[in-house]
């Protein structure tokens, strides 16, 4: 009766898993996404709590003290974890998921470590378990570690670029091979540590070769990861529900890494090679000649005339924290008739759906938000485009063969009458490289802050008072 009432729980929450992957791909369902998330995850934790505390669950009969130590680091991580969650900056969203990733895969380890010495006797399909188990999860802790201090500046960002650093990481992979073998025949735990160990450094090898343009992605494939790392631990311990969770992260997180690899155009193998970023290919700087700088007062009388304006975010955007404020004049401006969209990158920002998630808190409709693909033949019959804290994303360089980022599809903004840039200064953005449109006839600068910049404008458009 209880084993068919955990069984049944554990296919609710899987159901719950794949409605969450299915609400989250799109932003109108994404909360309902992330209220089945929540439901799946509340009905594992239940289920399995039955399973360790009323069964003779993987041959344990749990002592209460151990029940006490469950329920205690329970309690301990979801304090912790609350608390993290309402602190947490969105700009420090990616740093935090690859801590979090980290923790997968220490938990791997030690699973594995665990069945290994619970179980002397195991046959080869159970120690094949064990040891792949160890090897992502070793490799998933370092490399989302260093992922994370690379993200939160902890580490330097530059790629570490080792001599013969690809014959590194493919003789660690034949030592695996070897160790392997070893561990299979043997048994011996002599074995497994030591692939532990070449594991660990082969992950923080692989992150740290990777320049900080690349992270999100390398972010995104750490997650992946991290989810084979749970599913192998789900095999390892029997455990219906982590195979099928762990299945599902790795599998879209494998998904979003490649959508991610594809909007910067970059290969999969490149990314993961890494070398990208490193001073010698961004240090390509160009003589653009003069930019031209407009007040508060000038955009908004550029506004007050146009027809159509389209919106563009970036990274600089969520710095600011000016979404509230750009919401506030998009509601001003059509109000007066203007027509109104949002042009949105896939990769803009730190993570992926950056822009959207900050839009849609600052509710601004959904039907004004564009993708990439849907808005950029539109930009030539725009009026005026305003780029807020945007510029890797908006940079006519990628176009041309020989930047650092050439081949990434752009917005194609410069194709309006007139693009107004709101930034701090003529600074390059996240790849590091310079911006050409800054220097085109048709773009003038708004230096400052982007959420001073726009309560500025919004307060300087008393002219948009009533229709046209
Ligand atoms: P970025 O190229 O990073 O540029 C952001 C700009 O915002 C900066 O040039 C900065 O200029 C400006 N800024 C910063 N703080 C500001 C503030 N308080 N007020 C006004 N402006 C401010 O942004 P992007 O166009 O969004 O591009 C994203 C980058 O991240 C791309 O290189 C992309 O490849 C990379 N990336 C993103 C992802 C995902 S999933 N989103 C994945 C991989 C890579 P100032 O310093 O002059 O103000």
């Amino acid at each position: 009766m209880l084993t068919n009432f955990i069984n049944a729980t554990y296919i609710a929450a899987g159901l719950m898993f794949i409605l969450a992957l299915a609400g989250l791909s799109k932003h109108e369902t994404a909360r309902k996404g992330n209220v089945y998330g929540i439901m799946g995850m509340v009905f594992a934790i239940v289920a399995t709590n039955f399973a360790i505390a009323y069964t003779d669950y993987a041959n344990h009969n749990l002592q209460p003290e151990s029940a006490a130590m469950l329920y205690a680091a329970l309690a301990i991580g979801a304090i912790i974890g609350v608390w993290k969650a309402r602190k947490v900056q969105m700009t420090g969203m990616p740093e935090l998921i690859a801590l979090l990733h980290s923790f997968v895969g220490a938990a791997a380890v030690l699973v594995g470590f665990n069945v290994h010495l619970d179980h002397p006797e195991a046959d080869a399909l159970h120690m094949v378990e064990v040891y792949l188990g160890v090897f992502i999860g070793a490799v998933t802790f370092t490399g989302s570690l260093v992922a994370w201090g690379k993200l939160n500046g902890r580490i330097t960002s530059k790629p570490l670029t080792l001599p013969a650093r690809h014959w590194l990481n493919l003789a660690a992979l034949v030592v695996l091979g070897l160790l392997g073998w070893w561990y299979l025949v043997t048994g011996s735990i002599v074995a497994l540590l030591l692939a532990t160990v070449v594991s660990l450094a082969l992950g923080a090898h692989l992150v740290a070769a990777i320049g900080g343009a690349d992270m999100p992605v390398v972010v995104s494939m750490l997650n992946s990861y991290s989810g084979w790392a749970a599913a192998a631990s789900g095999f390892m311990l029997d455990m219906t529900i982590l195979i099928i969770t762990g299945a599902l992260v790795g599998a879209s997180g494998a998904i979003l890494s490649f959508i991610m690899c594809r909007a910067m155009n970059r290969s999969f193998i490149s990314v993961i090679l890494g070398g990208f970023g490193d001073d010698s290919s961004a240090a390509v700087d160009a003589e653009y000649g003069e930019h031209r700088e407009a007040s508060v007062a000038d955009v908004a009388d550029l506004l007050a005339e146009a027809d159509s304006v389209m919106i563009v975010p970036g990274y600089g955007m969520a710095v600011a924290q000016a979404q509230y404020a750009v919401a506030e004049l998009t509601e001003k401006l059509r109000k007066h008739g203007t027509k109104v969209g949002f042009g949105i990158h896939p990769v803009a920002g730190r993570l992926p759906g950056h822009m959207n998630v900050l839009l849609a808190e600052a509710h601004v409709p959904y039907d004004i938000v564009y993708e990439m693909d849907e808005i950029n033949d539109d930009f030539a019959t725009t009026d005026v485009v305003l780029v807020i804290g945007a510029n890797d994303t908006v940079n006519p360089a990628a176009m041309e063969p020989g930047s650092p980022i050439s081949g990434m599809p752009v917005l194609r903004v410069w194709e309006a009458g007139t693009v107004v840039v709101f930034k701090r200064s003529m600074n390059a953005g996240y790849a590091g490289v310079q911006n050409p449109l800054f220097f085109e006839d048709n773009t003038v600068m708004c230096f400052g802050d982007a959420k001073d910049t726009a309560q500025a404008i919004v307060a300087n458009l008393p002219q948009l008072e009533g229709v046209r």
